[in-house]
C-alpha cells in the first residue's frame, strides 16, 4: 500500500495510533485527526510520512478544514478510519441530553461528517475504503452504557448505507473490538474503588483470557484496507477474542 493516504479519526492515542502505525509500516502516507495535545509530537516520533490536523470530529466545519489540508499535502484519501470516540457510563434516564448529544456526535455523527467529506476525494482517485470502528457493544452490552451502546450500534447501519450507496467504486466496514488496553480502558477502570480487579474480570471475559492491544486492530484494518480484503464490504467483523459467544451457565465442569 505504498505512499497511499490514510485519515485517521483519533489517532493520537489507542486504538487509533495502533492503526497510524500499522499503516505507517506499511508505507503509507497517513492524516491524524483529532484533539489530542500529544498529537503534533506524533510526527516528530513516526516521521514525515505522518500529518497532525487539530480537528474536533464532530464538528463539520473543523472536518471539512482538515480533508482539504489533508487533500493538499498527501493526495487524495484512498482509506478513510472512523475511529474517534468516547465512553460515558449512564442507564437512559440519567443521561443528560447533553452527554446523549455529546457520545452522538463524537461517535456517531463525526463518522458521518468524515464520510461526507472524504467520499468525493476517494470518488476522484477512482475508489477507496471506510472503516468504522464500532465495538461489541453493537451485538452484547453491558449495564449503564446507553448512549454508547446506541451509537456503536447505529454505526453498523452508517456502515451498510455507504456500502450500498458508493459501491462497487468504495467498499465500508465495521471492526467491532472486544476489550483493548488504551487510555479509554484506563480511565474507565479507574473509576472503579478496585482497577487491578475489574481489569482481572476484563481479562476473565474474553474466551481467549487476555484483552486485546491497539496492534490487533490496527493490522486488520490495514489488512481490510488491502487489494486482500476486496470482497469485504458492508459487514461488521469482530475481533474480540471470543467475547459472548458462550452461553452463561454452558461450561461444563
Ligand atoms: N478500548 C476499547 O476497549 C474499545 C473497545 C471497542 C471499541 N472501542 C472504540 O475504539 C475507538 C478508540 O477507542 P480507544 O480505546 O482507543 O480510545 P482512547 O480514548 O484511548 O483514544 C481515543 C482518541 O480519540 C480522540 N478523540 C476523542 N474525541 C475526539 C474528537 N471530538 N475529535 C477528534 N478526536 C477525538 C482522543 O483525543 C484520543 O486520541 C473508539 O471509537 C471506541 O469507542 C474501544
Amino acid at each position: 500500500m505504498n505512499h497511499r493516504h490514510i485519515i485517521i479519526t483519533g489517532g493520537a492515542k489507542g486504538i487509533g495510533l495502533g492503526c497510524v502505525e500499522a499503516f505507517v509500516r506499511g508505507g503509507c502516507r497517513v492524516t491524524i485527526l483529532d484533539i489530542d495535545e500529544s498529537g503534533p509530537r506524533l510526527g516528530e516520533r513516526l516521521g514525515k510520512q505522518v500529518h497532525f490536523i487539530y480537528c474536533d470530529v464532530a464538528q463539520e466545519q473543523m472536518v471539512s478544514d482538515a480533508l482539504s489540508e489533508a487533500i493538499a499535502r498527501f493526495g487524495e484519501v484512498e482509506v478513510l478510519i472512523n475511529n474517534a470516540g468516547i465512553q460515558r457510563y449512564s442507564t437512559v434516564t440519567e443521561t443528560t441530553e447533553e452527554e446523549w448529544d455529546l457520545v452522538m456526535n463524537v461517535n456517531l455523527k463525526s463518522a458521518f461528517f468524515c464520510a461526507k467529506h472524504a467520499i468525493p476525494s476517494m470518488q476522484r482517485r477512482g475508489g477507496g475504503i471506510v472503516i468504522n470502528i464500532s465495538s461489541v457493544q453493537a451485538f452484547v452490552s453491558q449495564e449503564k452504557v446507553a448512549p454508547y451502546t446506541t451509537s456503536k450500534t447505529a454505526m453498523l447501519g452508517l456502515t451498510r448505507s455507504i456500502a450500498i450507496d458508493y459501491a462497487p467504486q468504495i467498499r465500508c466496514v465495521a471492526i467491532c473490538p472486544g476489550t483493548v488496553d488504551t487510555p479509554m480502558l484506563r480511565n474507565a477502570i479507574a473509576l472503579s474503588p478496585d482497577p487491578a480487579e475489574v481489569y482481572n474480570e476484563c481479562v476473565d471475559m474474553h474466551l481467549l483470557k487476555k484483552i486485546g492491544v491497539p496492534s490487533d486492530i490496527g493490522e486488520l484494518a490495514y489488512f481490510l484496507a488491502g487489494e486482500n480484503a476486496g470482497f469485504f464490504t458492508g459487514q461488521a467483523i469482530r475481533v474480540d477474542g471470543g467475547l459472548g459467544i458462550r452461553v452463561d451457565g454452558s461450561k461444563r465442569s
